[in-house]
């Protein structure tokens, strides 16, 4: 089986560069950050404070986070209902990075994103795949783009949305996510030592994308 993992910071495009360059590829794409996600998702619901470990560790007992694949794409289902569309919000997306940096989230969802790669050709994309989920990945990219770029497209992409953020509070989003997912103590965001680095900064998606398929294919004849 082959698999490619990306790794980067948010807004760098991963998503939706990943999930082009597996379709280009014929490999299923598996976006690892839904799944956090859906845990935020979780705590929001059932008023759970992440400062709370405990009572996180006591609710990942009765809660069950599953990955399906619906015509090739790939859904969240939260306790068996299927939560796809309700986990881009700004309050999902902070409380998912909290809830990451908990030692029993990160082992709760570690067997589900190994497994898929075991059985399938994957393009897995998250923030620890080189380094934890898949360390002998056929190939290991580090997605980038600098924080000024990242915030200009989250920006566009939410008020395309019909949200009213200001620019300056996605700024401030992505500087403070970024810094507690990389400092966090387990699993950080860091590039593998074997990772070869993409940086789209002031490239268009399309620019994106050829260097990004240039990086996984010769990766992949490397092998
Ligand atoms: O990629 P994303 O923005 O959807 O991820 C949401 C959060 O989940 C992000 O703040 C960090 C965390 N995450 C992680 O810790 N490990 C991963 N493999 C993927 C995401």
């Amino acid at each position: 089986m082959i698999s490619v993992a990306i790794d980067g910071p948010a807004g760098a495009g991963k998503s939706s560069l990943a999930r082009a360059a597996a379709k280009e590829l014929g490999f299923i794409y598996v976006d690892t950050g839904a799944l956090y996600r859906t845990l935020g998702l979780k705590l929001i619901r059932t008023n759970t404070s992440v400062e709370d470990i405990l009572l996180v560790e006591q609710l990942l007992k009765t809660t069950k986070v599953e990955i399906r694949f619906v015509q090739d794409e790939q859904h969240v289902f939260l306790d068996g209902e299927d939560v796809t569309s309700l986990i881009r919000t700004p309050e999902v997306s902070m409380t998912a990075s909290k809830v990451s940096a908990i030692p029993a989230v990160r082992a709760y969802l570690l067997e589900m994103q190994r497994s898929l790669a075991k059985s399938n050709n994957v393009l897995m994309d998250g923030r620890d795949i080189g380094t934890v989920v898949l360390p002998n990945a056929t190939v290991k990219i580090f997605l980038t783009a600098s924080v000024e770029e990242r915030a200009k497209r989250r920006y566009k992409e939410l008020v395309e949305k019909g949200s009213n953020v200001t620019f300056d509070e996605v700024y401030a989003d992505i500087e403070k996510r970024d810094y507690a997912d990389s400092h966090r103590e387990i699993a950080p965001l860091k590039p593998a030592d074997d990772s070869k680095i993409v940086d789209t900064t002031g490239l268009s998606i399309e620019e994106s994308l050829n260097l990004l398929l240039k990086t996984v294919n010769e990766g992949i004849e490397e092998k």
